[in-house]
């Protein structure tokens, strides 16, 4: 079976490429390497010793796309391309709407036009109304996002959900992670933000690392059990095996599914500081700041949708998540280096 993976040179795509190749996948990747370096998937070939076909080019590009679907007789399409910083979509909507939406409109025509017919698209817990109780299920309620890269997401969920009403025998499947964290246990492949990073593992992993001072915490004064905020982190591994099992099930299920990606267990900043501290022997001194706007005290998955339809759990603890994580920024203190 071959799969096409947009945004396969990125943290998430990586490792899903990796999965993949496991699996006895053939595996295609375009992306134009606006958030990532073609060395991840240098790393994806040494990790599984076997290799695959990378376009660079970006997935707005008809012509590019036309190619691709002409040489490659695809079963599926995993779409990871986007651009995903929150902060950036506000000062940046227009970019983000162009990048995020175009992308999957153009992608999606190009399958209905050569006869491509599974479609796996990241989604977020980000298309979450802020107003549901927890955990978040995934008939639970969407919209009222706070942030043009939110609605990109709810966005692009409802153009996919209308196309598989529309197109005769698609499927779509809507992957909804949580804050996924961690890399291959390997280190060769992991995740590199560029700039300050706005997630938390990131930033814990730079403090330890000696690439920043100290860790700044936003908010502890939460209804949450040490103040700071919680989510649902997920190891990256388990992550890239919820697509590996969301193509098994298309390949008996038509029309649209939507399935949370997430361990169903919540942890703090404070919880996360003091297990990564525990687990590497590392110090990550911190600072208590104000909460950071748009934030949201607690959000964590359901998982039991997954577990039933897809057969699939996340198997790694929060000692893996850090233990992996350690693993990539020790042996790769500035990432991919670029
Ligand atoms: P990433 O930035 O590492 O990967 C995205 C990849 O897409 C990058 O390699 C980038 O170069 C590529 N890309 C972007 N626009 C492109 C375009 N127009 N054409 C071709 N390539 C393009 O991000 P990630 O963390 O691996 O996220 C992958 C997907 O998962 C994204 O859609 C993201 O929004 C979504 N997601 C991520 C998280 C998270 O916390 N990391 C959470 C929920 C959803
Ligand atoms: C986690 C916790 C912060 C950084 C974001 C996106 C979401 C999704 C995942 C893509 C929160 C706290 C963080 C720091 C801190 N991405 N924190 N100091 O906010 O759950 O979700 O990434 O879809 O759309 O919004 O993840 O890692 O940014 O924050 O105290 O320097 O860590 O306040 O409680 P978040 P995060």
């Amino acid at each position: 079976m071959k799969i096409l993976v947009t945004g396969g040179a990125g943290y998430i795509g990586s490792h899903t490429c990796v999965e993949l190749l496991n699996r006895g996948m053939e595996v295609v990747v375009i992306d134009n390497l606006v958030n990532s370096s073609a060395k991840s998937l240098e790393r994806v070939r040494q990790i599984t010793g076997k290799s695959l076909e990378f376009y660079q080019k970006d997935v707005r590009d008809r012509a590019a796309l036309d190619e691709i679907f002409d040489k490659h007789d695809i079963n599926c399409v995993i779409h990871f391309a986007g651009l995903k910083a929150v902060g950036e979509s506000v000062t940046m909507p227009l970019e983000y709407y162009d990048n995020n939406l175009y992308s999957t409109v153009i992608l999606a025509e190009a399958m209905r036009d050569h006869g491509v017919k599974n479609i796996v698209f990241s989604s977020s817990a980000t298309v979450y109304s802020a107003d549901n109780t927890v955990p978040l299920k995934e008939s639970s309620k969407t919209g009222m996002c706070t942030n043009p890269y939110g609605w990109t997401k709810y966005m692009n969920e409802q153009i996919l959900r209308d196309s598989a009403k529309a197109i005769d025998d698609w499927s779509v499947v809507l992957l909804r992670y949580f804050n996924p964290i961690g890399a291959h246990s390997s280190g060769l492949i992991g995740e590199d933000p560029r700039g300050v990073p706005n997630n938390l593992m990131p930033y814990i992993s730079q403090v330890a690392v000696g690439r920043r001072d100290h860790l700044n915490v936003f908010g502890n004064d939460y209804d949450t059990h040490d103040g700071t905020g919680v989510r649902d982190y997920i190891h990256v591994v388990d992550l890239a095996r919820g697509h590996v099992a969301a193509i098994e099930y298309m390949q008996t299920h038509r029309g649209e599914s939507v399935f949370n990606l997430g361990t169903g267990t919540g942890y703090s900043v404070l919880d996360m500081v003091h297990a990564f501290e525990r687990v590497t022997g590392k110090k990550v001194p911190y600072e208590i700041v104000a909460r950071r706007p748009g934030d949201i005290g607690t959000v964590y998955a359901s998982p039991d949708k997954s577990a039933e339809l897809l057969g699939w759990k996340a198997q790694y603890g929060l000692d893996e998540m850090c233990r992996d994580t350690w693993a990539w920024q020790s042996k790769n203190p500035m990432g991919y280096g670029e």
